[in-house]
C-alpha cells in the first residue's frame, strides 16, 4: 500500500503514525505533509527519518490511499488532488460526511458501505463514534426511541494549539494564583473552567458539533427518523472524550442484559462496579483502543430508559484507529 498522511504532525497524524506499524496494513511507501511551516522537518517512524513534503500534486501521484487530518479547507483541495490521481482519500473533517455519495464509516457498523464510494470515505466526528458503537450494540434486542446526550470533550479533539492553551492557563494559576488573561483557542479560559459551546451556534440554539452527533449517527446507522439531543461541552482534559448519555427504548430494558450485549461489542468494553470505584476515566482510556462503558443504570424517572458513562479516546477510536481499521477493510476487500 502506498500511503500520504495529510496533517502528519497534528495530534491526530502522530497518533496515527503511531498506530500504523501495529496494524494489518502492509506499507510499502509512506509520504507526510503539513502545513508549509514544517516543510523539510523530520518525523522517526520505524526508526526511520521521513521529511515532510509539500503539499502540491506531486504529493498525491502513484499513491493507493491518502489520510487527511488537517482542517475541512485543506481536505476539501486535498479530495480534489485525491481523486485525479487515483487515491482513496479517508477524511477526518466535516466537510464531506454528509454528502450522499461519502460512506461515513465506523467498521464495527457499516464496513459494508465502503463497497460504494466516489473516491472519499469520511470517518465520523470523535463523540459521534461511541455513541454509534452504543447505540447499535443496544438496537439489537431494543428498539431505539430517543436519546439524549451530554459531551465532556477532552481539548486535543481541537488539536495540538488547544493542549497548549490548557496546559500554559493551568501553569499559570499555579505559578501565580491568578486566572491567565491569555486566549487564543477558545473564546474563554480553558485551565479551571470548562465551557459548553464547541463550535459554532446555529439558529436552533445547538452548536455544530451537536447537529453532528445527531445526523452522523443518522447516516451511521442508517436511521433518518432517530431522536438525539446533544450537549457538547469542552473540559480541561487533554485526551479521552467521555458523554453521559440517557437512552430510551419501547420497552422496560434488563440492564444485565445491556450490560453483556455490550460487553460482547466488538471495541467496546464495561467497567462497571461504582462500589468498588469502578467506572472510565479520561485518563483511564488514555492509549486505548477500545471504548469503555461504567454507571449502566435504569433510569429511575423513565422504566423505558437507561444511564451510561462512556470514555474513548479521541485520537484513537475517534480519529487514528478507526482511518486505519477502514483501510483494512479495503485491503481485505481489494
Ligand atoms: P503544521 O504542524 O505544519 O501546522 P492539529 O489538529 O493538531 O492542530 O494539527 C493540524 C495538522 O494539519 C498539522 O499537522 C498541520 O501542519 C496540518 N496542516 C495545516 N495546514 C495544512 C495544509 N495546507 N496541508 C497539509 N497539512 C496542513
Amino acid at each position: 500500500m502506498k500511503l500520504g498522511i495529510i496533517g502528519a504532525t497534528g495530534a491526530v497524524g502522530k497518533v496515527f503514525l503511531d498506530l500504523l506499524p501495529k496494524s494489518k496494513l502492509n506499507v510499502s511507501e509512506l509520504r507526510l505533509t503539513a502545513s508549509e511551516r514544517s516543510i523539510g522537518k523530520k518525523i522517526k517512524y520505524n526508526n526511520t527519518d521521513y521529511i515532510i513534503q509539500e503539499n502540491s500534486e506531486d504529493f498525491y501521484v502513484g499513491l493507493d490511499y491518502v489520510f487527511s487530518s488537517a482542517s475541512a479547507e485543506v481536505s476539501k483541495k486535498a479530495a480534489e488532488k485525491s481523486k485525479k490521481h487515483n487515491a482513496i482519500m479517508i477524511d477526518d473533517s466535516s466537510e464531506f460526511r454528509m454528502n450522499e455519495d461519502v460512506p461515513l464509516v465506523v467498521p464495527e457498523i457499516n464496513s459494508e458501505s465502503l463497497k460504494s464510494h466516489n473516491g472519499v470515505v469520511a470517518i465520523p466526528n470523535c463523540t459521534t463514534t461511541p455513541l454509534a458503537m452504543i447505540l447499535d450494540a443496544v438496537r439489537s434486542e431494543y428498539n431505539l426511541k430517543r436519546v439524549i446526550v451530554d459531551t465532556y470533550q477532552a481539548v486535543s479533539g481541537t488539536g495540538n494549539l488547544a493542549i497548549k492553551e490548557l496546559l500554559d492557563q493551568t501553569k499559570h494559576y499555579l505559578d501565580n494564583g491568578t486566572i491567565s488573561d491569555k486566549k487564543n483557542v477558545y473564546s474563554h479560559n480553558i485551565g479551571l473552567n470548562l465551557i459548553p459551546h464547541v463550535e459554532s451556534p446555529l439558529d436552533n440554539l445547538y452548536t455544530k458539533e451537536e447537529m453532528k452527533m445527531l445526523y452522523e449517527t443518522r447516516k451511521i446507522l442508517s436511521d433518518p427518523e432517530l431522536k438525539i439531543s446533544a450537549t457538547c461541552v469542552r473540559v480541561p482534559v487533554i485526551r479521552c472524550h467521555s458523554e453521559s448519555i440517557n437512552i430510551e427504548f419501547d420497552k422496560p430494558p434488563n440492564i444485565n442484559q445491556i450490560s453483556k450485549i455490550l460487553n460482547q461489542y466488538n471495541g467496546i468494553t464495561v467497567l462497571d462496579d461504582i462500589k468498588n470505584d469502578l467506572y472510565p476515566t479520561p485518563l483511564f482510556g488514555e492509549g486505548k483502543h477500545d471504548i469503555f462503558i461504567g454507571r449502566l443504570r435504569n433510569d429511575i424517572s423513565n422504566e423505558n430508559a437507561i444511564n451510561l458513562w462512556v470514555v474513548s479516546d479521541n485520537l484513537i477510536k475517534g480519529a487514528a484507529l478507526n482511518a486505519i481499521q477502514i483501510l483494512e477493510v479495503f485491503e481485505k476487500i481489494g
